[in-house]
């Protein structure tokens, strides 16, 4: 891999937006701050990254990513503690997870120190954006994309890598009711559910309207080939707790790696809670759901953090999750979310000073 090694360039914006923001009302991911970095491929080359005032960019009608989706993006978030201090969480995961989404996706690996750098340097510069406020961080999008142009069905020859910050308050707003699916699949066995890819998002969307119209937030996702078994959720990753063992389906090249998911699994060894890796079955859940001994179900992920689920659909019935007092899933939040503001130890080192 290829690139430039000059110190990136920084263009300040004249006057800041920050005022125009109400921070005690911010949604997810829909006010930007003042900068974005932009990094582009060219002549088999990364070019040394900008950072610039948030704005529009331009793009030729034949740029690949409108024709032929090569689209990738990863999600992360930064935190400021108590003393003013900015952390953000297993960020080389997000990196390397990054590249493995590129390579899947036909596009060139992005250096690490463009990615790990040009957080830092970007996030430092707009740091008052970060928000204060219990449950609200700085979500980060990095993304990249074919901007080539050309309308062979072939990769692009050249590419644009931005982050782009958003102060955000909770990915969900109230309780979160999923639906089960029977019919649709977000992934399959050999393609590119694996990939932080922006068409698997683009394919989840018309089976996730069908059922918002029923009442629901999201899809969970079941394995495209026989749709008896739990894969994940459109944002998230999925956590059952059956009893008193919390459980997980493995990763597969249908499931993205989740960077929560494999913390919350840690943290709960940790806890001493009994955790199991394995393949969930639809019918075990909803068997479990109506004996009872279904506790818990949960979603795992950067923008979700642990959003617990109150209820689940299938096969045109619905299945109220109890409300606990020794909820799992509000015991694993508070833990990694002390970690991610530095507000209890970090004996795993998952966290990274800005
Ligand atoms: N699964 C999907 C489809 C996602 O979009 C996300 C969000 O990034 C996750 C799982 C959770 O991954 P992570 O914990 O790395 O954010
Ligand atoms: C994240 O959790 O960061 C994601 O990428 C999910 C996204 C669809 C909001």
């Amino acid at each position: 891999m290829e690139t430039t090694t000059k110190p990136f360039s920084i263009e300040k914006v004249k006057t800041s937006k920050i005022d125009q923001v109400d921070f005690d009302n911010l949604n997810f991911g829909s006010v930007f701050t003042d900068h974005m970095l932009v990094c582009d491929y060219k002549n088999g080359v990364w070019e040394t990254p900008k950072i610039m005032p948030y704005q529009a960019i331009s793009l030729e009608p034949s740029a690949k990513i409108f024709h032929y989706g090569q689209s990738i993006f990863e999600g992360m978030k930064a935190y400021k503690d108590g003393n003013g201090d900015v952390w953000m969480f297993r960020p080389m995961d997000n990196f390397k997870r990054f590249n493995i989404s590129a390579n899947r996706m036909a596009i060139p690996e992005l250096p690490e120190n463009f990615f790990i750098e040009g957080l830092r340097t970007l996030i430092t510069l707009d740091k008052k954006w970060i928000p204060q406020k219990e449950g609200s961080s700085l979500y980060i999008r990095p993304f990249m994309f074919a901007s080539g142009k050309g309308f062979h069905a072939s990769p692009a020859d050249e590419y644009k890598f931005i982050i782009c910050l958003a102060p955000s308050g909770a990915y969900f707003s109230g309780k979160v009711k999923v639906l089960i699916e029977e019919t649709y699949s977000r992934a399959a066995n050999g393609g590119v559910g694996y990939a932080k890819a922006g068409g698997n998002y683009a394919g989840q969307f018309y089976p996730t309207q069908l059922a918002v119209k029923k009442g629901y937030n999201q899809v969970i996702w079941t394995d495209d080939n026989t749709h008896e078994y739990i894969e994940e959720a459109g944002a998230m990753n999925i956590f059952v707790r059956i009893n008193d063992t919390l459980i997980t389906g493995p990763t597969s090249d249908r499931i993205l790696d989740g960077i929560t998911r494999k913390s919350i699994l840690k943290i709960a060894e940790d806890e001493g809670i009994t955790t199991e890796v394995r393949k969930i079955s639809v019918s075990e859940v909803v068997a479990a759901a109506k004996d009872g001994s279904l506790k818990e179900m949960f979603g795992a992920g950067t923008a979700a953090v642990v959003s617990p689920i109150a209820a689940f659909g299938y096969k045109e019935t619905d299945y109220d999750l109890p409300e606990l007092s020794d909820s799992y899933a509000e015991r694993l939040k508070k833990r990694i979310t002390d970690i991610q503001f530095n507000r209890t130890e970090d004996p795993f080192g998952w966290r990274f000073k800005v």
